[in-house]
């Protein structure tokens, strides 16, 4: 099977940490040459110095703020005027915080959608020159589970989720004639910073600990446990690698075996 990246470039958002971090680090140790984005320039210095390199890597950092649209798509079109090269992007930020969807503020939907759908649209228009020009690509969406099972408690986000699902596949129908692949990734409960603040949340809500809210959420997963970020990691990386160049539209669910539909 062929999972080599060596000689491409791929831009991965929310790379400062969690299942974006995990995604960075794996496509690096295939070969692929890394861009990281996210807001905090310290965090993303430390995930370069971090990332799997051999000579024919060059991997690099871009800082943005989902939440300034026009921004990004200002620093992301200089940066790949610089490069001139994109054959991966992961689409992936913070999620919107808890709550239920009758009770959240207007502004915190525009918030969702720009930091998803806005922001994802943007980047992939500034890829898409790039990968229509080489012929492929690959553009990969960490979404959530949400996308098929809505969450209890996560109104804006499961909203917001749905919309983005609906995007993906629309392109994925679009962009096969030049190549390129869209895929979603749907993480399931995933050991990182999202997972703890949701379970302390939860905690507080119903007035429990966090290990009793914990062992509850991993008591409806069949594998009995969180996802590792890396197991995330894995899945982005086949789906990014020759391999999977026949995958296209589909939603990956990698939890556990949580949901019940297919
Ligand atoms: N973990 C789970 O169990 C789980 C389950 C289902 C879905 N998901 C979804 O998967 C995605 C990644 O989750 P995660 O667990 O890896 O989250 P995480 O640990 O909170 O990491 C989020 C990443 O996004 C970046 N980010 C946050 N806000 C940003 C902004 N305004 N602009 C640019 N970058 C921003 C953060 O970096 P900076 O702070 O440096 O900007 C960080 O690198 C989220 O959408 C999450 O909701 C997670």
């Amino acid at each position: 099977m062929n999972i080599d990246l060596k000689g491409k470039r791929a831009i991965v958002c929310g790379a400062s940490q969690g299942i974006g971090k995990a995604c960075a680090m794996e496509l690096a140790s295939l070969g692929a040459s890394i861009t990281l984005i996210a807001r905090h320039e310290e965090k993303l210095k430390e995930v370069q110095a971090q990332l799997p390199k051999d000579s024919g890597q060059q991997h690099h950092y871009v800082c943005a703020d989902f939440n300034q649209p026009e921004y990004l798509k200002a620093v992301i079109t200089e940066y790949l005027s610089n490069t001139q090269q994109a054959d991966i992007l992961v689409n992936n930020t913070g999620g919107p915080p808890a709550g239920q969807a009758y009770e959240a503020e207007v502004s915190a939907f525009v918030k969702g959608f720009q930091m998803h759908l806005v922001c994802n649209q943007i980047l992939v228009q500034a890829v898409l020159p790039y990968m229509q020009s080489a012929g492929s690509g690959r553009i990969i969406n960490i979404i959530s589970t949400s996308v098929k099972e809505p969450i209890p408690g996560l109104g804006v986000s499961n909203t917001i989720r749905g919309a983005v699902a609906n995007w993906s596949k629309t392109l994925s129908k679009e962009l096969g004639k030049f190549g390129i692949t869209v895929n979603n990734i749907l993480p399931g409960s995933t050991n990182t910073q999202r997972i703890w603040d949701l379970v302390k949340n939860r905690a507080q809500k119903q007035g429990k600990s966090e290990e009793e809210v914990a062992a509850m959420m991993k008591s409806e997963i069949p594998a009995g446990r969180f996802a590792e970020p890396e197991e995330l990691g894995a899945a982005v990386a086949f789906l990014a690698s020759p391999a999977a160049a026949y995958i296209s539209g589909v939603n990956l669910p990698v939890d556990g075996g949580r949901m019940s539909g297919g």
